[in-house]
């Protein structure tokens, strides 16, 4: 079984393809949720980052932040990627601050109108790209 060890979790690849690379997130060998790397592009080496912790009760430990460190540095280190960008609701406050703590910036915003046609919603892009990938190991290594 193929694992990538973090601080406090490891990630276990559930399901591989040429697209999309997903890994349970473990906790002390057991499954707490899922993150993966998806609409992987291998010529321009992005992919759009997902992740769930599954059981509330689990949320604000830590474990997002060092599944999506992890999973980042597997991206930038082993994967070759080049950009690695997610999707989340500008009110999701607690999956911004974490995807802040791994590296990720804010890239743009999305607004649209749900179908019922009263209801808007809007989307923050956010991204990491290689060169500050590697800047902020630097700066970690200082
Ligand atoms: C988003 C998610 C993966 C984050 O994982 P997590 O383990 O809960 O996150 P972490 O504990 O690593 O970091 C969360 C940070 O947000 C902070 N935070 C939590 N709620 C917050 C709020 N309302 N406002 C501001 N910051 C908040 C926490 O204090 C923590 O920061 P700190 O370590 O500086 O104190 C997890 O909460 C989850 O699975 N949520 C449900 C699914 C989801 O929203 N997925 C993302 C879709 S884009």
């Amino acid at each position: 079984m193929s694992q990538i060890m973090g601080d406090k979790i490891a990630l276990s690849l559930k399901a591989p393809s040429r697209c999309r690379m997903l890994y349970q997130i473990l906790l002390k060998e057991r499954p707490i949720g899922e993150i993966e790397l998806d609409q992987i592009a291998w010529r321009s080496g992005e992919a759009e980052l997902k992740i769930e912790i599954f059981d509330s009760f689990l949320h604000r430990h830590g474990y997002g932040t060092d599944a999506v460190t992890t999973l980042v540095e597997h991206a930038f280190l082993t994967m070759n990627m080049n950009r690695v960008y997610l999707r989340v609701h500008a009110t999701n406050e607690c999956a911004i601050r974490c995807y802040e703590k791994a590296g990720f910036k804010k890239l743009g915003r999305l607004r649209r109108t749900i179908t019922d046609g009263n209801t808007r919603e809007e989307i923050l892009l956010m991204g990491i790209s290689r060169k500050d990938f590697h800047k902020q190991e630097q700066c970690r290594a200082v």
